[in-house]
């Protein structure tokens, strides 16, 4: 009989939880003499609401191994990771490394794994802004180009990896894990009664998110995006869960009394999974700068305007439910109008393997790649 390869899962921060939860289902459900899964969290985020939440309600097991590194400049916290995630590495003994996403924990691990010669398995591979000052962008290349296992989310993964030289027997095109946990969630959202609680109706409001540090860390981007949004909530509400570092820039630069001035926008704390899918489920519209909102969005078919001025996930645009607006006010206000006139068509169906499949295909694919 074969011992079950090991497989150390990492998460760290928000978006990645909500990737994981469907891997550890698929691995929990695949034949129990194949895998043993140990769950580590890094500890970047660390606000139940930022955490434990996901944890409760998407139905992750708890962490096997709790690093706790929290919060710190880009070169502290990936270190900090990296000097937690190899004692474990030696250890645990795995058989591969399982990363999600692009944020730091991500690299980090990814680096660690493959310096004691462990496999990297990359989950949500590929993905390119082309935008080199975005820190995601250095964290997506980095472990792209040290992973033995790139699993890509939409066609555009693949492409760039071929560009980049990725041999094309470590690529598999396998869909979106991010919208496994939606499919699965979405009955246990439509009970979340979110709207009531915020005074809310069903597709009379707008949900916007806002923390990419090249929207939030800039005053002049942050003041043009709040002219927009000053326009915009004087004609139709608009529900803001604000992100850790979002509030924390606001009160630094003294921008959180000229917000919570905006009578129809309203601020609340970040939501949890499922009161979240309800309130987009149910928007107008969304505003966000979020990587994974613009995915959830063209799932759901609900119109979304991106402040950024690129996407590395370019098939939301052409598939019809996103567009780009930077943080140009005109912009952003014309597109709204546009929302709110009804002058935006959206397709029916979601993008090619978003189908909620995603994490099984990626534990056969693991079955048969790990020998
Ligand atoms: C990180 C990721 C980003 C991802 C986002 C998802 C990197 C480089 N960035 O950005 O790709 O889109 O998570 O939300 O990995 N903070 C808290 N409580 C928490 C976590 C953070 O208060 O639980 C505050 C801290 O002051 C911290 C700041 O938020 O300094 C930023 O956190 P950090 O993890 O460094 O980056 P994010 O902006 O959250
Ligand atoms: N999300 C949430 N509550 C919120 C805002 C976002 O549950 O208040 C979820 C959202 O549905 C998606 C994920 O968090 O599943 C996206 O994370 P985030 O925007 O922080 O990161 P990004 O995708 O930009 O890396």
């Amino acid at each position: 009989m074969t011992r079950p390869k090991k497989l150390l899962i990492v998460a760290g921060a928000r978006p990645n939880f909500v990737k994981i939860a469907p891997l550890l289902h698929a691995l929990r459900d695949a034949a129990s003499d194949d895998f043993s899964a140990c769950l580590v969290h890094t500890g970047q985020h660390y606000d139940d609401a930022m955490s434990k939440v996901f944890f409760d309600e998407l139905d992750i097991p708890r962490s096997d191994i709790d690093m706790g590194v929290g919060s710190g400049t880009h070169a502290v916290q990936t270190a900090a990771i990296m000097a937690g995630f190899e004692p474990i590495v030696l250890d645990q003994q795995p058989d591969a490394v399982v990363v999600v996403g692009d944020v730091n924990s991500t690299l980090a691990c990814s680096i660690v794994a493959v310096k004691l010669g462990v496999p990297v398995a990359h989950v949500e591979s590929g993905l390119r802004s082309f935008d080199r000052a975005m820190p995601e962008e250095v964290n997506r290349v980095l472990t792209d180009s040290i992973s033995e296992l790139l699993f890509a989310s939409e066609p555009s993964g693949v492409e760039n990896l071929q560009r980049e030289g990725i041999a094309a027997d470590k690529v598999h095109l396998v869909g979106n894990v991010m919208i496994d946990t939606l499919v699965k969630q979405r009955e246990f959202a439509r009970m979340s009664g979110v709207q009531s609680r915020l005074g809310l109706e069903s597709k009379g409001y707008a949900v916007l998110t806002l923390h990419r540090p090249s929207n939030v860390d800039r005053g002049s981007s942050f003041r043009a995006v709040l002219d927009a949004l000053q326009t915009v909530s004087a004609k139709f509400p608009i529900v803001f869960p604000v992100h850790p570092r979002t509030a924390q820039r606001l009160e630094s630069s003294g921008l959180d009394e000229r917000i919570q001035g905006l009578s129809g926008l309203k601020l609340v704390p970040p939501l949890g999974y499922r009161d979240f899918l309800s309130l987009q489920s149910s928007a107008a519209m969304v505003l966000t700068d979020s990587g994974g909102v613009q995915e959830e969005t063209t799932f759901l078919g609900v119109p979304c305007i991106t402040l950024r001025e690129n996407t590395e996930r370019p098939v939301t645009i052409s598939h019809g439910t996103n567009v780009l607006v930077g943080t140009d006010t005109d912009l952003i206000v014309e597109n709204v109008t546009r929302v709110l006139a009804g002058e935006w068509s959206i397709p029916d169906s979601p993008p090619p393997l978003w189908d909620g499949q995603a994490a099984e295909r990626i534990v056969a694919i693991l079955r048969d790649n790990l020998t």
